[in-house]
């Protein structure tokens, strides 16, 4: 007789568990975001605009930001180790770090490297990876790749923003977007389970100008009037984001889908991308999606790039949101531009 848990739920080969071998599937999560909250009356004092603009435009109502001398590897390491404990492993079982990040403490060593250290992962491989806002999918994708093959046992994917760091306080057409944060996910193999089942990715090189910061890499190295110029800070084209976001979250989460044949009705919680209330409502609305089925957490943290999903993932899942056995449907847009879906059963 079939095992009802290792019955072909879905058919399509696409999607990774109707390979035979191992799959992959997170067994813990955890986030941090430091303590100092920036509210949209505090933002009122630094330039032109208005909570009730912020508001209407973007749902974000506050975002939190590092404390002085708080560096991206500081947040991520406090957010792996929850996740750590969320899983019941220990630094020694950690085979390989994986940070998803835009704003790594410095150009090298990786982030990664810094996190091994204070986490004391000592055994581990580390290294950095860069998909802007997309990073912790593509993580995720990556990080499973080496579970399913066997090549390691417990892979830690983290996304890490300190985001205030690259964010011109004086442009209010970006400076109200964004906050600080991390969060993090260990990825194992669990008997009984089948864990992610797929992951799309894509991206778009072509439209790299829309969101980027222009100096600061080999192509632009920091000199005197590149830092006059404002050319370290983030640069954003947000109508032509807000238009390419909707419109690739869209088309992804529907691939995911479809690889697993599965409808959105049977999708308990979406976890979309948190920059903006009005293309998570959008991407929600063209997918035939429910309200309750949204995670939203925009208003609590603004954009936090690399780290958004795997925070609200976090917050979804100490909420009750998600449960055992539940499926969940994770949307990403960002810088590139890249973008990415991840269904997984829970
Ligand atoms: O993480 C990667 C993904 N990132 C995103 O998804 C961000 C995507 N883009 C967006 O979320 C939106 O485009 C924004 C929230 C950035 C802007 O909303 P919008 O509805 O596209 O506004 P807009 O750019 O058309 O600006 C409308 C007006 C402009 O004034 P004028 O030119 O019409 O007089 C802006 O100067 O609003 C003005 N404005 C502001 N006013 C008050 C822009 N920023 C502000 C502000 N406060 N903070």
């Amino acid at each position: 007789m079939t095992d009802p848990a290792s019955a072909p739920r879905f058919r399509n080969p696409r999607a990774r568990h109707n390979f035979i071998g191992r799959t992959c599937s997170i067994t813990g999560v955890g986030a941090y975001v430091p303590e100092r909250v920036l509210t949209n009356a505090d933002l009122e004092r630094m330039v032109d605009t208005s909570d009730e603009w912020i508001t209407t435009r973007t749902g974000i109502k506050e975002r939190r930001l590092a404390a002085e001398g708080e560096a991206t590897s500081d947040m991520a390491a406090r957010a792996a180790l929850r996740a750590m404990e969320a899983a019941g492993v220990g630094p020694a079982d950690i085979d390989l770090i994986i940070v998803a990040t835009v704003t790594p403490d410095m150009l090298f060593p990786s982030t990664a490297c810094l996190v091994q250290e204070k986490i004391g992962a000592r055994r581990a491989a580390a290294f950095d990876l860069e998909a802007a806002c997309s990073g912790f999918i593509y993580g995720l994708e990556v990080g499973q790749q080496f579970i399913t093959s066997r090549t390691y046992d417990t892979v830690l994917v983290i996304g890490a923003e300190k985001l205030s760091a690259i964010v011109d306080w004086q442009d209010r057409n970006t400076c109200v977007l964004f906050g600080d944060g991390a969060g993090a996910a260990v990825l194992q193999n669990r008997e009984g389970s089948h864990g992610l089942l797929t992951v799309c990715m894509g991206a778009d090189g072509a439209k790299g100008s829309v969101l980027c910061v222009p100096a600061g890499g080999s192509a632009r190295p920091p000199t005197p009037q590149s830092v006059d110029q404002r050319l370290h800070y983030i640069r954003m084209d947000g109508k032509e984001t807000f238009k390419n976001a909707v419109q690739a979250m869209h088309a992804a989460a529907r691939e995911a889908l479809q690889r697993c044949e599965l409808e959105i009705a049977q999708i308990r919680c979406i976890i979309p991308h948190q920059a903006n209330r009005r293309i998570i409502d959008a991407v929600g609305d063209r997918l035939g999606a429910t309200e309750d089925q949204v995670f939203v957490n925009v208003e609590k943290y603004g954009n936090t790039s690399a780290a958004s999903v795997a925070i609200a993932l976090d917050e979804a899942v100490s909420t009750g949101r998600i449960r055992r056995g539940d499926l969940v449907l994770l949307v990403v847009f960002g810088g590139g531009f890249t973008w990415g879906a991840a269904v997984i059963e829970w």
